[in-house]
């Protein structure tokens, strides 16, 4: 079985924090050439500083992936510094808290541009470089959310059910052309974004109903799953989606409290 990754070129967005980080940190412990685009600009810098500190070989861009421009400068720019992309996680992603009834039209699309158009964006640059030279594996980042449905995130749910559309079919055009596109869908990850929502007491009342395994996913359990989807082990894995969420999408009733 083969899991090296060494020597090979990734690019993550959304990579200065969270899920993403924890992605460019892996791929750097693999010896992987890391891009690690974010529209945050401390963010990209003490990402970029972490892992050249510790000898990798890694561009930190700030790059909005929501601008087809600057995505595709970010990507020239890439290829010229680091050598041709061979794998691309799309991390960057923002979440939401309101009923449908209250949500402004200006919140959906803000939901749909970053989550939904900004996936397309990168996919596409990368893609045709892709596909030119017969190879390549990508990663998105879902959600749960790309399973069902969630309170006061139906614009969230709604931009996380189109990415799994969006990535088989993909799939299936490039397919024949040696590149492979996936979906990880996470479920409650410790990071800066589920605690923008989440105290302490919510996060235990979630997981005490919700969720098999008891706890929160650790970054890295992402990133594991992420990293596994672009080596070879995972030659024939394409167009579908990985559940990486503690067993919360195997069933309807969690906990005999409830009954
Ligand atoms: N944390 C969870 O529980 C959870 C669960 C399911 C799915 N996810 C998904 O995982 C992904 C990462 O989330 P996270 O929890 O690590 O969040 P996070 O907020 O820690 O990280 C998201 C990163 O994306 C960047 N970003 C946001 N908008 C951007 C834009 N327009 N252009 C470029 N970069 C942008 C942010 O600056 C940030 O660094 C998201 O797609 C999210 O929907 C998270």
């Amino acid at each position: 079985m083969n899991f090296d990754l060494q020597g090979r070129v990734a690019v993550v967005t959304g990579g200065a924090s969270g899920i993403g980080l924890a992605v460019s940190r892996a791929a750097a412990d693999q010896d992987m050439a890391v891009a690690v685009l974010d529209n945050n600009a401390q963010a990209v810098e003490a990402a970029t500083a972490e892992l050249q500190d510790r000898g990798f070989k890694c561009l930190g861009l700030v790059v909005d992936v929501t601008e087809s421009e600057s995505v595709a400068r970010a990507v020239a720019d890439v290829e010229a510094s680091l050598g041709s992309i061979d794998a691309l996680v799309a991390c960057a992603g923002i979440s939401q808290n309101t009923p449908v009834v209250d949500m402004s039209d200006e919140e959906w699309d803000r939901l749909v541009a970053v989550n939904q158009r900004g996936v397309f964006t990168v996919a596409r640059e990368i893609g045709r470089r892709m596909v030119a030279r017969g190879s390549g594996a990508m990663v998105v980042i879902g959600s749960t959310d790309t399973i069902g449905g969630h309170i006061n995130h139906a614009a969230y749910a709604a931009t996380k059910h189109a990415v799994a559309g969006f990535v088989q079919s993909a799939a299936i055009e490039w397919g024949r052309a040696g590149v492979r596109i996936n979906v990880v869908a996470p479920g409650a990850v410790d990071t800066p974004l589920l605690r923008t929502k989440f105290d302490d007491e919510t996060a235990q009342r979630v997981l005490l109903y919700n969720v098999p395994m008891g706890r929160l996913s650790r970054p890295a359990e992402q990133a594991n799953a992420s990293l596994f989807l672009l080596s070879d082990a995972a030659s024939y894995v394409t167009g579908t989606t990985l559940c990486v969420d503690g067993g919360l999408t195997t069933g309807f009733f969690y906990n005999d409290q409830v009954h």
